[in-house]
C-alpha cells in the first residue's frame, strides 16, 4: 500500500528510540516503539508471577495486552507504566521472552496496526527484516558498547534509577548476544538497510542523516 514505513532497527541503547521519535515528529508520522510491547509483556509477566519459561502463558499475555500509547506515555490496563517499563529488570526479561516464537507472533498484529496515514517510523530489532519487509527506508542504527553503556547510564540516572557502569556493560553485552544469536528474528541489518554508526554522532546528526536518506528516495 502507499502508506510509507521507515524502519529503524539496532541494538539496545543505540539511540534508535530518540532518533526514531524525532524523525517521526519531523515528518508528522506515527511512531511505533516495538520494544515497549516486549517490555509491557515482560512487566505484565513479572507482576503476575508468570513462569518465564512458560512460552504458551507468555504468548497469551502478549496476545491480550491491554496497552495504549498517549503522547509520550505508555499505559497498561489504565496504569501509566512509562518509567516502570524502562527498568533494567524489565528490559532483561523482555529480551528473554522475545526469544519465544509464539510471543513474537502474538505481537505481530499489534505492530502492523501502527501503519496508519500519513506514515509510521518503526523502532526495534526486526522492523525491517520481519514486520515491515517492504519499508520505504530501512536503517540499522548502531554504536559501540561503550557509547551505548554511557548513554544508558545517563538515561537511567536521569529517570531516578540507580545504575552501575560495570553492570550495564555486562548487561548490554549479554543482551546483544541474546538478540543477535537467537534463532528467530535475530538482530541483523535487514536486506537493503542503511547502516549508521552513531558512536561519534549526536542524536540530531543521526536524525538529519535519516531524513536525508528519506528525502533521497522521494
Ligand atoms: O528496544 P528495547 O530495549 O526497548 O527492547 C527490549 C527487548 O525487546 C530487546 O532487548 C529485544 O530482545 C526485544 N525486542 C525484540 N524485537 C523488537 C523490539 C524489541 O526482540 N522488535
Amino acid at each position: 500500500s502507499a502508506i510509507p514505513v521507515i524502519t529503524i532497527d539496532g541494538p539496545t541503547a543505540s539511540g534508535k528510540g530518540t532518533v526514531a521519535h524525532r524523525v517521526a515528529d519531523k515528518l508528522g508520522f506515527h511512531y511505533l516503539d516495538s520494544g515497549a510491547l516486549y517490555r509491557l509483556t515482560a512487566l505484565s509477566a513479572l507482576r503476575r508471577g508468570t513462569d518465564l519459561a512458560d512460552e504458551h502463558a507468555l504468548a497469551k499475555l502478549a496476545e491480550h495486552l491491554q496497552c495504549s500509547f498517549q503522547g509520550g506515555d505508555v499505559i497498561l490496563s489504565h496504569e501509566n507504566v512509562t518509567d516502570a517499563i524502562r527498568a533494567e529488570e524489565v528490559g532483561n526479561t523482555a529480551s528473554k521472552i522475545a526469544t519465544f516464537p509464539s510471543v513474537r507472533h502474538a505481537l505481530v498484529g499489534l505492530q502492523l496496526g501502527f501503519r496508519k496515514a500519513p506514515g509510521v517510523v518503526a523502532d526495534g530489532r526486526d522492523m525491517g527484516s520481519v514486520i515491515f519487509p517492504h519499508a520505504a527506508l530501512k536503517v540499522f542504527l548502531t554504536a559501540s558498547v561503550a557509547a551505548r553503556a554511557d548513554r544508558r547510564y545517563k538515561q537511567l540516572i536521569g529517570k531516578g534509577f540507580s545504575a552501575s557502569m560495570e553492570d550495564l556493560l555486562m548487561d548490554l553485552q549479554a543482551r546483544d548476544d541474546r538478540d543477535t544469536n537467537r534463532a528467530i528474528a535475530p538482530l541483523v541489518p535487514a536486506e537493503g538497510a542503511h547502516v549508521l554508526d552513531t558512536s561519534e554522532m549526536t542524536a540530531d546528526e543521526a536524525v538529519d542523516q535519516v531524513l536525508q536518506w528519506y528525502a533521497a528516495i522521494g
